[in-house]
């Protein structure tokens, strides 16, 4: 499917701010429409039009991911999904770590079961262009802050990385994500992040290694990082190396 297809012609995103803010992120604006749907805005102007291909598609496959409703330019309307996220579920001790980990492993391996859409390209203003495909659909951001445990089970938002890829790659830059939250020992999650690393990396099949370099070369080079993270990389990357060696070899 070409984005011509997706994006409606000659529809205008509203001029106005739609609704109330919901948040204000690194790159995209999300606003609830109403209870059950919100716009989320990129503010640099880039084409939502390749991640709405791939939002379709996955949903296609039964993902649990939010449902396009309308597209336009940098504008997504979708459906609105209801809970916490599972991070603030962690927050609360409403999930355990053991739980959290589960949840993030099984929607690595059904996100890895949807092949790549035939006909998708990387688009041209996407953050990482070395980077080459694969044969499944990958996030590239699966982070506990962008899933959603809804009534009717978890729900995955924030498509913005998401293209083609390996399995591996995927599953190392959540590794390589929580521990980047591990290692920095300031922080007050470290040690809930470390402890959920490990659990994840027990849990998943997937092993990370093969990925874990173009995973931190990935989070090294990425764009709109906030002061001090991507000094965090490299001990984080070492960090997810050290916790595979221990595990596979007990
Ligand atoms: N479909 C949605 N339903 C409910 N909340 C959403 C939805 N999309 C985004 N949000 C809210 O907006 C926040 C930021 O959205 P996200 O897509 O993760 O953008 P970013 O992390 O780039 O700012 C989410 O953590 C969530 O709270
Ligand atoms: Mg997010």
């Amino acid at each position: 499917m070409a984005p011509a297809d997706v994006v409606p012609q000659g529809e205008a995103p509203p001029a106005e701010v739609p609704g109330p803010l919901l948040t204000s992120g690194t790159s995209a604006d999300v606003y609830a429409l109403d209870d059950g749907r919100v716009l989320r805005r990129y503010r640099e102007g880039r084409d939502a039009g390749p991640e709405v291909e791939l939002l379709r598609h996955v949903r296609q496959h039964a993902y649990p991911a939010p449902e396009v409703l309308d597209a336009a330019g940098s504008d997504i309307v979708m459906t609105r999904l209801h809970g916490p996220t599972l991070l603030q579920a962690l927050g609360a001790g409403e999930i355990s770590i053991a739980g959290a980990a589960q949840v993030l492993t099984d929607l690595h391996a059904r996100l890895h079961l949807v092949p790549s859409p035939r006909s998708w390209q990387v688009p041209s203003d996407h953050d990482w262009q070395t980077l080459s495909g694969g044969p499944v659909v990958v996030h590239l951001d699966l982070h506990p802050g962008n899933v959603i445990l809804t009534e009717a089970g978890p729900g995955v938002l924030d498509w913005a990385n998401a293209r083609t890829g390996t399995a591996e790659l995927d599953v190392a830059l959540t590794a390589v994500l929580i521990a980047e939250v591990a290692v920095d020992a300031g922080g007050d999650y470290s040690q809930a992040a470390r402890a959920l690393l490990a659990a994840f990396l027990h849990s998943s099949q997937v092993s990370p290694l093969t990925a874990l370099d173009d995973a931190a070369a990935l989070r090294s080079t990425a764009p709109l990082l906030l002061p001090g993270e991507r000094e965090l990389v490299p001990a984080a990357a070492a960090l997810v190396r050290t916790m595979v060696e221990l595990t596979s070899n007990p």
